[in-house]
């Protein structure tokens, strides 16, 4: 995956988060908002019927306002007429003084215990909503009313409300991400376009500087192998001149595989991996004598990786010409290999300087090199695992870095292995 094409994955899901976020809170508003709605108008239903019956009741003013004199049949004149049709799905109720249920209507069910005080209550079992209120007159208590309503119609509307707002977010949702997608799409190909000519330009100026530096090289390296007759303040030159342009041949070489790293991919093969490691042991094996390094190889024969054998060989020795420049004279490296679930595993172990914590994450960054103080190199770009990591990634692989300072570092690259070859039986 190309670097723009991560910053267009990156964005897209982005804002596709942000989208399912302001859509999700937008519907649970809503929800709550209509939710919240729906009850009210259910107690609010309750309560008018509730005085309806008590302003119907006809109190008998020869039994000193006797409650039990109520009459059943105002209490049912009582309803307004959508309501009296209903009637079958509603209760009403009324209790005496005592708490006694003297007269009742319709046929919706509700408990018998009756609480004293006027609220609603939620019944669980049909599901209901009920409301009781006192009925008092001049201070006595004359009895209750209590009016009940079942809730299957409010849970069938917020079942559909629910369904509705699921179906509508979840809809909005990929109407928006493809949207999304769609601008992120449109706003990233400057972006493109820009990577794709600065990729062209790195490549074409790395392309043409290296006649130039070979040149100066080769130039360099005849006035070298006749030195002789030279002044030593001239030979000390002809040196600086050699060594200044083979970091430049480094430079623009690191900066030509860079370049060339996000291309898609056309050729990769079967290559063996004790092979490419045992080449990039005898090219590292000067630098790590000289320094009074031991490298030790424990490496299978026959592991076979899915990759070019340049990447590869630009891999295994970054990452062990690394392990042999930041350590210090005495120290160890270890490379093993290993096989886990259709990858190769190389890693390199070494016992050197070590990278602090802090800076585990930039070390793949381009250019990136540690304190000079610390590491004790001033050579290098800083381009290596920039290199290296682009080329595993190229090839559907991935490098993690474990370092503790003073301690050493562990590179472990993870690379698909090669189908093994079966032989004919
Ligand atoms: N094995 C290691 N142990 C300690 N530090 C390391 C190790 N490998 C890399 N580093 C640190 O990470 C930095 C970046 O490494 P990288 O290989 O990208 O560049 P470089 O070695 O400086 O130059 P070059 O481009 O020649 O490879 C190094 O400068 C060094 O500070
Ligand atoms: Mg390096």
């Amino acid at each position: 995956m190309s670097t723009s094409d991560r910053v267009e994955l990156r964005l897209t899901l982005l804002n596709a988060a942000i989208f399912a976020v302001v859509l999700t809170t937008f519907a649970v508003c809503v929800f709550a908002v209509v939710v919240d709605r729906l009850n009210q108008d259910t107690k609010s239903d309750l309560r008018q019927l509730a005085d309806a019956v008590i302003a119907s009741i006809d109190f008998d003013e020869d039994l000193s306002r006797n409650p039990a004199s109520a009459k059943p049949d105002l209490i049912a004149s009582a309803m307004p007429d959508s309501s009296a049709k209903l009637l079958n799905t509603l209760k009403l109720q009324w209790f005496n003084y005592n708490g006694k249920l003297d007269v009742e209507k319709g046929s919706f069910f509700i408990g018998s215990d009756l609480r004293t005080e006027e609220g609603f209550q939620l019944q669980k079992q049909p599901r209901g909503m009920i409301f009781t209120k006192p009925v008092s007159d001049g201070g006595k208590l004359l009895g209750y009313v209590r009016v009940a309503q079942p809730l299957d119609k409010l849970d069938r509307t917020v079942a559909d409300l629910t369904l509705g707002l699921v179906l509508g977010t979840v809809a909005a949702l990929f109407v928006s991400g493809a949207g999304v997608f769609l601008i992120v799409r449109q706003s990233i190909l400057p972006l493109r376009r820009n990577m794709q000519l600065l990729r062209q330009f790195t490549c074409d100026a790395s392309h043409e500087l290296r006649s130039p530096i070979t040149a100066i090289r080769s130039n360099s390296n005849v006035a070298l192998k006749y030195a002789a007759g030279m002044r030593a303040g001239d030979k000390e030159k002809f040196e600086m001149i050699d060594n200044a342009g083979s970091q430049m041949q480094r430079l623009v070489e690191g900066l030509l595989v860079l370049s060339q790293a996000d291309k898609p991919l056309y050729q990769s093969s079967p290559v063996n991996l004790h092979d490419v490691v045992q080449e990039a042991y005898r090219n590292v094996a000067p630098l790590a004598k000289l320094k009074d390094i031991d490298i030790s190889l424990d490496i299978s024969l026959d592991l076979q990786v899915l990759i070019c054998p340049d990447d590869l060989r630009r891999i295994v020795t970054n990452l062990l010409e690394n392990a042999v420049r930041y350590s210090d004279a005495g120290g160890k490296v270890i490379v093993r290999t290993e096989t886990a679930k259709g990858y190769v595993v190389i890693k390199v172990e070494d016992t050197g300087v070590g990278i602090a914590t802090e800076d585990l994450d930039k070390v793949f960054d381009r250019f990136w090199r540690a304190d000079k103080t610390r590491t004790n190199h001033s050579d290098g770009q800083g381009l290596g695992l920039a290199i290296t990591k682009a080329l595993v990634q190229r090839h559907g692989g991935s490098i993690s870095l474990k370092s503790e300072i003073g301690k050493g570092s562990t590179l472990t690259v993870f690379l698909r292995s090669a189908p093994v070859a079966q032989p004919l039986s």
